[in-house]
């Protein structure tokens, strides 16, 4: 049953197997090899970051990628801004692998950092991004619904493939948005990233939840809070995996002045 059907039971993020979430299996299906959507991706991020800090000159500020699981484009894409990037991710193998890549991460990263490096602030950091990757992150184990703690921490911050990938519950996709939005600084810039329509996913012998979205939804989930949200969608359907029809891309600014007045938190869910 989808989670369009009638009689449909949510299925909600802490009921999902996420310690058993198989980061060697995920990173062999989506990021072995760079795929056009992420090109595609990269480069919208990457000349939104860079021209937001031409315009407004920052460094060693605090980044943070949320439900950062076994990806480290979205942390590459904040580098050459950030003294500090938080990778917060519930996943306890998730987290494991994240921790064995900051001393000197996997060399399949090095295509998606090259694709950074077409923009200047990346390729000025020179031929040794590791380094500075090591000085910079710091791993967290954590829950992103508990960011209510921390409301406007963070001066960049970036979450890929998370809010609608982890529930099949509106609510909780809207919460998790919210939750992502508000432990950003007023103007800080972020970039998000979304599957259009999904229905789920395995990954090795575990199945995760997502929540079905368009991209006006990932819209609406944003604009109270980015006023100036720019979203753009990407890709075929079932490039990789069955049961989705693309990807969005969120980006913008944390905007002081649009913030919803309800208050932080679960209890809305
Ligand atoms: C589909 S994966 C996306 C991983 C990665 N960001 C990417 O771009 O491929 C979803 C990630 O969200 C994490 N996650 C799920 N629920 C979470 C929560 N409540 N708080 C923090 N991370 C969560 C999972 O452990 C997993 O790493």
């Amino acid at each position: 049953m989808d989670s369009r059907s009638p009689g449909h039971v949510d299925q909600l993020n802490a009921d999902a197997p996420w310690d058993y979430f198989d980061p060697r299996t995920y990173i062999e299906h989506n990021y072995r090899s760079m795929v056009a959507e992420d090109e595609e991706i990269i480069a919208v991020v990457r000349s939104h970051f860079s021209d937001h800090f031409r315009r407004n000159p920052a460094e060693r500020i605090q980044g943070i990628d949320v439900g950062a699981g076994a990806n480290l484009y979205p942390a590459l894409a904040m580098l050459p801004w950030c003294e500090e990037i938080t990778l917060l991710d519930r996943s306890a193998a998730n987290v494991s692998y994240l921790e064995a890549q900051v001393d000197r991460y996997d060399p399949n990263w090095d295509q998606f950092w090259d694709a950074l490096c077409r923009s200047g602030p990346y390729a000025a950091l020179g031929s040794d991004p590791r380094t500075r990757f090591r000085r910079a992150v710091r791993i967290e184990k954590g829950n992103l619904f508990d960011l209510v703690r921390r409301e406007g921490k963070w001066s960049m911050g970036t979450m890929f493939f998370v809010a609608e990938s982890m529930t099949t519950s509106r609510k909780e996709f809207r919460s998790a948005v919210e939750c992502f939005m508000r432990a950003l600084a007023p103007g800080a810039p972020f970039a998000a990233a979304f599957m259009e329509h999904s229905m789920g996913y395995a990954v090795g012998q575990n199945q995760f939840p997502a929540c079905d979205v368009s991209e006006s939804q990932v819209r609406d989930s944003i604009v109270g809070f980015a006023g100036n949200v720019e979203t753009c969608r990407m890709g075929q359907p079932n490039v990789l995996r069955e049961g989705y029809t693309g990807m969005i891309l969120a980006c913008g600014l944390r905007d002081p002045d649009t913030v919803e007045s309800r208050p932080f938190g679960r209890h809305h869910l």
